[in-house]
């Protein structure tokens, strides 16, 4: 099998929880938002030291506003009542996403989170957060453009590499994995650039219900894969 480094997530399928269960949606979140501590251990166990994980994405806000207010309390509970866990864990924390269009309390949590936890060196979780693939690759070029205006960069020497270096986490390398929940057989404007290359694994299974065997499955068949990359094995 292939190196199984970074498994990125799309935690889809928490409103569907609910309504199988006659709650309002954001009870779905809340069950969900609980999952994420057991992702961490599984993640320690199978040896996978990266976790990517979609949150809230930038067509997110499109959802009515109490949902959008739930969602956002639930991040500032995480960051709240999480960060020690990370430390603990050895846990380092990242943010994917347009960070400054949030509120100011959330990012001064999420700022006190990722310093606290900066040094630590045994995982990292980067949590996908006000992050879209288009708006990530946006930014990027807006930052590259910015180089080129202030003569630090030529156009000639521009390289894929050099759009990779001006994503939201330059230093994280690419998932190899990546898995959706909620059975969508979609991407949802996730890491468009970064899964050039990444298997899929699409499950049913609604994110609230999401467990240890689904995650293992996931390894297993990623360890069946093929992964000839455009070559020949
Ligand atoms: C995913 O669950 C969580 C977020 C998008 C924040 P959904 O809320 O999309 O759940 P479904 O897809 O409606 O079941
Ligand atoms: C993707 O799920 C975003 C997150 C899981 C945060 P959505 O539920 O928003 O995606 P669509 O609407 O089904 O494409
Ligand atoms: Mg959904």
């Amino acid at each position: 099998m292939g190196e199984l480094n970074h498994i990125a997530i799309i935690m889809d399928g928490n409103g569907r929880w609910a309504k199988n269960r006659n709650l309002p949606r954001t009870y779905g979140h809340a069950e969900g938002a609980k999952k994420v501590s057991d992702v961490l251990q599984w993640a320690k166990k199978y040896g996978i030291k990266y976790l990517t994980l979609y949150a809230f994405s930038t067509e997110n806000w499109k959802r009515p506003d109490e949902e959008v207010s739930a969602l956002m309390k639930l991040l500032k509970k995480f960051l709240t009542e999480k960060t020690i866990e990370l430390i603990e864990n050895d846990i380092c924390l990242k943010i994917a996403g347009r960070v400054d269009e949030l509120s100011c309390e959330l990012q001064a949590l999420i700022q006190d989170s990722i310093k606290k936890t900066a040094d630590n060196k045994s995982g990292t979780l980067v949590i996908a957060l006000n992050y879209g693939g288009r708006a990530e690759l946006t930014d990027a070029v807006k930052k590259i453009a910015e180089k080129v205006q202030d003569k630090k960069l030529n156009i000639q020497s521009i390289t894929e590499e050099t759009l990779s270096q001006n994503l939201y986490n330059p230093e994280i390398p690419d998932p190899e994995l990546l898995i959706r929940t909620g059975g969508e057989l979609r991407i949802s404007n996730f890491l468009l650039w970064e899964i050039a290359y990444t298997e899929f694994y699409i499950t049913d299974t609604l994110w609230p219900d999401f467990d240890e065997a689904t995650f293992r499955d996931a390894i297993n068949s990623f360890g069946k894969r093929e992964r000839r990359k455009g070559g020949l094995l």
